[in-house]
């Protein structure tokens, strides 16, 4: 029998929703970005961040219920759905763009759109949709009218979440506020529903997103995991069994990007776009550090580079007084972004190497970055080593991947109570 599970992200600045099947099958992965909210701020602010979360929780998971619906209530074949991310981001920019003019509906017409969608009560709470101090991005209103029934005059939702078998969430690492507006919600769910919670690990989600696009990927492997908050080494000898092999001592890979980016004036966020800065600059102009704490020691450190970067940024500021020609700064991008990827290939295929599994998994928002990506593989074959790598919307923060580890602990009965709390600090081991 198939387990479905309902899955909730919302541990920094995207607030996601998915429904996975059995682990390994996305029936939907509804992402919505808070990019715009922070950018301005050049950092992601936790207060804007919670209470964007609060706005857009339930409609997001509104979305995610009503993709999933025709998968889960048999109007579409039930063999292996071919959606495998639906990354609605660009369908709520849409949204943000044909609604924003328009004022945050009154609470009794979003609760008439509701029950339009016969949204069941644990949903349609009027506090779910307290209007914000700031102007709405979108019009929630809006995107529950959109969303599809599935069966004709029935309503997708409903249907979809009755066939929900638990409710998942991620209860840390992440910014406090953020996580608890995910657990909030998804505690109402599973407590309504009468169905099972269970809190994933951030961190175990992120390694867990490589089970969704290789079907056939299984233990033993090593993962390397880099992201804002994270760069570690782990290595996986079965489901739900972590040992770490390195980590960073300073800031995280995602961390360091985002700090040179916004001293280069690339503002928020940081990777992605270092990363198309660099695109026509020569790697090669300006020597960074690589560091390496010696045999047996897989652990990284970017504050290093980091500084030597800064530094490095400061001469040219000297020199071309405050007015860098483009193709210099192409090339200062460029030369860290090779350090940083440097050191993370170096080290996770020194780790590989020393475990011998004949697989690599690189997964965390820092693993969309095209360069590492490339290193990676070309490293593949020069050590005869497999590289799992999702595509980026399943490397950065989604629910997809939350729901693919909360299968594991579902089938090992590994639930979580009503207690369930925030960790923001969480570490990765297998109590939690
Ligand atoms: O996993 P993630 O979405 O959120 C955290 O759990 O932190 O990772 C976000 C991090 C940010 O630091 C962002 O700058 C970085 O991933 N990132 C990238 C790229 N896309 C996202 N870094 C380098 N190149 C990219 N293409
Ligand atoms: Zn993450």
């Amino acid at each position: 029998m198939s387990i479905n599970i309902l899955a909730i992200e919302t541990s920094c600045d995207e607030t996601s929703a998915a429904v996975v099947r059995d682990g390994r099958v996305v029936l939907s992965n509804i992402i919505f970005s808070q990019v715009k909210q922070h950018e301005v701020f050049g950092g992601v602010v936790p207060e804007i961040a919670s209470r964007k979360h609060v706005e857009v929780v339930i409609p997001i998971i509104d979305l995610a219920l009503s993709e999933a619906a025709p998968f889960l209530c048999g109007t579409t074949s039930n063999a292996a759905p071919t959606a495998t991310v639906a990354d609605s981001s660009a369908t709520l920019a849409a949204q943000t763009a044909t609604t924003t003019a328009h004022a945050m509906p009154p609470a009794p017409a979003a609760s008439a759109a509701s029950a339009a969608h016969a949204i069941p009560a644990a949903l349609a709470a009027p506090a779910a949709y307290a209007v914000p101090a700031a102007p709405a991005l979108y019009d929630s209103t809006e995107l529950l009218r959109n969303a599809r029934p599935c069966v004709p005059g029935g309503s997708s939702p409903q249907i979809a979440l009755n066939s929900i078998d638990a409710v998942a969430v991620t209860y840390g690492p992440g910014l406090a506020g953020a996580l608890l507006t995910g657990l909030a919600a998804a505690k109402g769910l599973a407590f309504s529903l009468g169905k099972p919670l269970i809190g994933v690990n951030h961190i175990e989600g992120h390694i867990c997103a490589a089970y969704l696009e290789y079907p056939e990927l299984a233990p033993p492997f090593t993962a390397l995991v880099v992201s804002g908050g994270h760069s570690h080494i782990y290595y996986v000898p079965g489901y739900r069994e972590y040992e770490l092999m390195g980590r960073t001592r300073d800031d995280a890979a995602g961390e360091a990007f985002d700090k040179i980016a916004r001293a280069g004036g690339l503002g928020y966020p940081g990777g992605p776009k270092l990363s198309r800065a660099a695109a026509d600059g020569d790697p090669e102009a300006f020597s960074f550090p690589r560091v390496r704490f010696g045999s047996g020691s897989y652990d990284f450190s970017f504050s290093g580079p980091k500084t030597a970067a800064l530094n490095q940024l400061n001469k040219l500021k000297n020199i071309y007084s405050d007015n860098i020609p483009g193709n210099i700064m192409a090339s200062f991008f460029s030369s860290f972004q090779a350090a940083v990827v440097d050191i993370l290939v170096e080290n996770v295929t020194q780790a590989e190497l020393t475990k011998n599994t004949g697989k690599i998994v690189v997964v965390g928002g820092v693993a969309a970055n095209t360069l590492l990506r490339e290193k990676l593989t070309q490293s593949g074959i020069n050590n005869r080593i497999s590289i799992f790598c999702p595509p980026p919307a399943l490397c950065t923060d989604n629910a997809a991947m939350i729901g693919s580890a909360a299968y594991f602990k579902y089938s090992s009965r590994q639930l979580s109570s009503m207690e369930l709390n925030a960790i923001p600090g969480a570490s990765l081991d297998c109590s939690g």
